[in-house]
């Protein structure tokens, strides 16, 4: 298996990002069998796609790698890069962007969210987003790429880009691109902002109550959970009894992922508490699951020369993988190359 999935360096992980996504790849290190490999990446050339802030992007991807790391992405057993130091991302997307097609594009939800009502003013980057995300799996032979449900669409078309190009420019027997798999891994909990339990836990919420940073520090996470909204009823034994208490669910969902349970085993043991015996026990378990987190990510932050070089060796590796497979493009596309190759 080759694994390979990315995370746009935002700044700030929080939570919802920690066991959504990234507590799911640092165990998937673990489980693969052996000669598997996993490539985790931050997409830092996604970022342009929307205007942006050279310094906070350069801030955020420094912090990003740290926080991977602290998370337990190991750069020993995975190679941790970012797009930017990888440049066959960039030129597999040109070169996929004469198979991908303009209705393919102009059905991609992301882009029209995205865009919203200045569809016009948007960046062609932005349109172009997901044939770079395609190149960043393609590139790398990805048989299993980790999304959520937000990227599937992605995914999808990072399959019939591949399918396409196979099609029209090399043979079923060899083909140039695999074709990658989606993996939602079964346990990736969604969890929702601390203020409103409709809505996701999201670092561009305008108020910093609504989620736990992974650089919070006991104190403000034990007032965050303890502060965060809920309803006066006890919670009950049974999931029924969750039904139109959003707020009440994404408290026992948080409680469930963190201790590897569900939502169902924790209300068995906790069915009956109030608040205000359930939010102090929440706030232990997180405040134990952040503790060696954000230490590590800590002393990572301090010292940009480890980060640097962290990203200097993943992207040396997948710069080695990679090149064979954008060669094979260019060749089966009829560019001459001047090293004899076709
Ligand atoms: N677009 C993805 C997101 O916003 C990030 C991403 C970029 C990605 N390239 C990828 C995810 C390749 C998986 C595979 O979440």
């Amino acid at each position: 298996m080759r694994v390979v999935s990315g995370i746009q360096p935002t700044g700030n992980l929080h939570l919802g990002n920690y066991l959504g996504a990234i507590r799911n790849w640092a165990r998937m290190q673990d489980e693969l069998p052996d000669g598997s490999e996993c490539l985790f990446f931050l997409a830092d050339l996604h970022a342009i796609s929307m205007p942006h802030d050279p310094a906070q992007l350069r801030s955020a991807t420094l912090e990003m790698a740290a926080a991977l790391v602290a998370c337990g992405i190991d750069p020993d057993r995975s190679i941790l890069f970012n797009q930017a130091q990888v440049p066959q991302h960039a030129e597999l997307q040109w070169l996929l962007n004469g198979t991908a097609r303009i209705g393919w594009l102009n059905r991609m939800t992301q882009f029209k969210d995205k865009s919203g009502k200045n569809r016009e003013g948007a960046s062609a980057a932005l349109f172009t987003y997901p044939v770079l995300q395609a190149a960043d799996v393609l590139v790398h032979q990805a048989t299993h790429v980790p999304v959520g449900e937000d990227q599937k669409q992605h995914l999808e078309l990072a399959r019939d880009i591949a399918a396409k190009f196979n099609h029209d420019f090399a043979s079923e027997e060899e083909p140039v691109f695999t074709l990658p798999e989606p993996i939602s891994p079964p346990d990736a909990a969604r969890i929702m902002s601390l203020r409103d339990g409709s809505k996701k836990m999201s670092k561009s919420d305008p108020s910093d109550m609504s989620r736990i940073n992974l650089s919070d520090d006991p104190d403000e996470v034990m007032k965050k959970v303890k502060k965060a909204k809920t309803d006066p009823e006890p919670l009950p034994s049974e999931r029924d009894g969750l039904e139109g208490r959003p707020e009440a669910l994404n408290l026992v969902t948080i409680y469930a992922a963190l201790t590897d349970s569900s939502v169902d085993a924790v209300l068995a043991d906790h069915g009956g508490e109030g608040f205000g015996a359930f939010k102090p026990a929440l706030g232990e378990v997180l405040v134990e699951t952040l503790r060696p987190i954000s230490a590590r990510f800590t002393d990572l932050l301090q010292d940009r020369e480890a980060i640097d070089a962290i990203l200097a060796r993943g992207a040396a590796k997948a710069r080695e993988r990679a090149v064979p497979t954008l060669e094979a493009a260019y060749s089966a596309l009829g560019f001459v190359r001047g090293d004899g190759t076709r």
